[in-house]
């Protein structure tokens, strides 16, 4: 008999029909009753796949036949792992497939506040364009400036190359231990991360989010910022103290953030609207057409695999899977 799959986020035709081969598949309809459709589907799943959802103890009480949620996306902080761990249900999750999109992204962060590209955009449109420009419209450089990256995994390493060996910049990092050969590959200096706050003109924020890393970046390590320093953030939002961020934007004592994530998406209304020096994004890290396809087709992947009795691909919870096997 064949399994029955909840798709709880958009998955184009050809993934649903991909599915549909092996599974029974239920589709999220974000036209409907959204409680209503969790609420007849979770008891009846076998298979979860989507992102953008928090499952806690909670909703996965209700899934009493699940065995693998698929996430589409790298990070995983919106799962229970204890409880996943407690209930012997797999987690995986879509590295490597974003990595370089998403440091592009952090990178457009970066070049964007330095340059105030969206910023002079909205100021052109604007039919303000009417004479020559003067210092009140300057940027600020990039190339040959110090980035700190707090948090040198394959994310923050894809936008230290970029940094490095595209723009001249020296890199400077931050994190749980010393990574020798991106030292070596990229001329990296590790410290600490008041130090790194000291000294960086850019700071690119991308660690995972956990409890050890909620608000890393509050008032205290705000004050620790250049003045002219920027901030970017393409990681989790409750990483940074967004109501001290914006304080230290409206008090103009850093230069500007450029913001992929918020502590609450969607950000529907914020004072961050009103800063010329802040430039936001919505969760856009990842999507673009190439790489929302590759990490549809690793969590399918990573779905099937796990319902079909195969070590799935990528197990943020490897220890599920080893407790299955016989001994
Ligand atoms: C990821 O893959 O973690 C992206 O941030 C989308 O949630």
């Amino acid at each position: 008999m064949k399994k029955n799959v909840f798709v709880f986020s958009r998955l184009a035709p050809e993934h649903l029909q991909r599915l549909s081969q092996n599974f029974n598949v239920t589709l999220l309809d974000p036209g409907r009753d959204i409680d209503a459709q969790y609420a007849a589907a979770l008891p009846e799943a076998h298979g979860l796949i989507g992102v953008g959802r928090r499952f806690g103890r909670q909703q996965l009480e209700q899934a009493r036949r699940l065995e693998v949620l698929a996430s589409v996306s790298v990070g995983y902080d919106n799962y229970d792992l204890a409880y996943l761990d407690e209930r012997g249900i797999l987690l995986t999750n879509t590295p490597d497939v974003l990595t370089e999109t998403t440091a592009d992204l952090g990178f457009a962060l970066l070049l964007g506040t330095a340059r105030r590209v969206a910023e002079l955009d909205a100021w052109v449109k604007a039919g303000n364009w009417q004479g020559p420009i003067g210092p009140a419209l300057f940027g600020t450089d990039v190339h040959g400036k110090t980035l700190g990256i707090v948090g040198l995994g394959k994310i923050g390493a894809a936008v230290a190359r970029r940094g490095r060996f595209g723009f001249g910049m020296e890199v400077i990092y931050h994190g749980n231990g010393r990574k020798p050969e991106l030292e070596e590959e990229l001329g990296a200096r590790y410290l600490g991360l008041d130090e790194l706050l000291a000294e960086a003109d850019f700071v690119c924020v991308v660690v995972p989010l956990s409890e050890r890393t909620r608000h890393l970046i509050g008032r205290r390590e705000l004050a620790l910022m250049k003045p002219s320093a920027i901030l970017v953030n393409i990681a989790r939002g409750p990483v940074i103290d967004e109501a001290a961020l914006i304080e230290a934007l409206q008090q103009k004592r850093i230069r500007a953030a450029g913001l992929d994530v918020y502590e609450k998406e969607p950000l529907a209304s914020s004072p961050l609207f009103e800063l010329d020096n802040a430039l936001t994004l919505p969760h856009i890290g990842s999507a673009t057409d190439e790489t929302r396809r590759a990490m549809a087709e690793r969590a399918i992947d990573n779905l099937e695999r796990a319902l079909l009795g195969e070590r799935p691909r990528d197990l943020v919870n490897p220890q599920v899977w080893a407790r299955r096997q016989p001994a």
